[in-house]
């Protein structure tokens, strides 16, 4: 959550287990003591330093309890070896847990359908490669919408795919090397490397670490057809969700099988389509026709699966989900790989060249850019 306004603990309740904290906006939380004391903040705790933790979370006793507590513009708390642990109430907050804290959470993804975004997210490649409010304005887009267009990024040379990437984090590296041509070859190890259509899909499903961003950047595109596609997964998981819950339950749950192979390279990975995280929000989706592996799940849950399968796809491919526009040199769409699908219609190379040029990032480094961007005045780790 984000804390627009400073709390401040205007009443602690000390339980057996647990600190009870009313805050001023009239919300209140609770922390357990075994939790408060492995959090401790204190030079003794955690190196001055280096900010990690120097304290060992196995030796706390797990019955551990204060032997006083006060509030207001902070907490303190003294235990009984006389060791006294402050907080923040605004860092307490911030970080609180269990169910009214898990009410209060909001999700950072605006879902869409194509008509919202007939204007699409853009951003600016000189602006994002100079400016940090800019791109701090393009990870944001990036974080609600799940994707953006980059305009007027150069065609001359190869690479320049790689400058944007690089303002966000580390490129990931695969089989498919740091930075790949998307053209048609005589020799495809890779349907994207074909004419044909592709539905929309998540990159490298056969990872069990899907790469988090994807660029491509279009250098050159004077072909017939090839028209791009997006799609939110997870606002089609939404609209799956309220047709049919037990769709929606089959594929957040049965493991689906995905593989590459060529020459070199044999990838597997297994998942559930729609994986949701602990607190059953969108973690992400996985997806793709074209590397779907033999199913592996148990029997009583095939049929089941492709009936969910088969819902999912068809909710996919309604164009009132499906965002459909032409990538023009200089263009470079940019998404969350993991959120939202991606696809092209077939194009046709006897009537001129298409040539994109693709990278991936890792979620985590993105997020860390996004936040360090976002991180207002001291910085103190913990
Ligand atoms: C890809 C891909 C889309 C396109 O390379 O992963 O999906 O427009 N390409 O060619
Ligand atoms: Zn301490
Ligand atoms: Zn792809």
């Amino acid at each position: 959550m984000s804390v627009l306004e400073a709390v401040s603990a205007v009443h602690v309740e000390a339980l057996a287990d647990r600190l009870h904290i009313h805050w001023t906006d009239s919300l209140s939380d609770s922390f357990h003591y075994v939790w408060l004391r492995d959090n401790c903040g204190c030079s003794t705790c955690r190196h001055p330093i280096a900010g990690e933790r120097l304290s060992d979370p196995a030796a706390i006793p797990l019955d551990i309890a204060p032997t006083s507590v006060s509030g207001g513009e902070s907490v303190k708390v003294l235990w009984p070896d006389g060791h006294e642990s402050t907080f923040s109430p605004n860092w307490l907050r911030m970080h609180a847990y269990g169910d009214a804290a898990n009410q209060r959470v909001t999700s950072p993804f605006l879902l869409w359908s194509a008509a919202d975004v007939a204007s699409p997210p853009e951003a600016d490649f000189h602006e994002i490669t100079k400016s940090e409010e800019a791109l701090l304005v393009f990870l944001r887009q990036l974080r609600s919408y799940g994707f953006s267009i980059v305009r007027n990024v150069p065609t001359d040379q190869s690479g320049r795919v790689a400058e944007i990437a690089k303002r966000i984090g580390n490129l990931r590296d695969s089989n498919f090397g740091l930075i790949w041509d998307v053209k048609s070859v005589p020799k495809p190890d890779s349907l994207a490397y074909t004419s044909v259509k592709l539905t929309a899909h998540t990159d490298l499903v056969s990872r069990e670490s899907q790469p988090g961003l994807q660029l491509l950047h279009c250098r050159v595109n004077e072909a017939e057809g090839g028209a791009s596609l997006l799609v939110d997964g997870f606002a089609v998981a939404e609209e799956l969700k309220r047709r049919s819950i037990e769709d929606f339950e089959v594929l957040s749950r049965v493991p689906a099988s995905f593989r590459y192979q060529n020459d070199f390279t044999d990838v597997s990975a297994t998942g559930p389509v729609i994986k949701l995280d602990h607190r059953s929000q969108y973690f992400e989706i996985r997806y793709s026709n074209a590397l779907l592996a033999p199913l592996q799940c148990d029997g009583a849950d095939v049929a089941p699966f492709y009936r969910a399968y088969q819902h999912y796809s068809r909710l996919l491919r309604e164009p009132q989900f499906e965002f459909s526009f032409r990538l023009e040199a200089g263009d470079c769409e940019v998404f969350d790989n993991r959120r939202v699908l991606h696809g092209r219609q077939e194009f046709f190379p006897q009537s001129g060249p298409r040539l994109l040029e693709g990278c991936y990032v890792d979620t985590d480094d993105y997020l860390s850019r996004l936040r360090v961007l976002e991180r207002a005045g001291d910085f103190r780790k913990r």
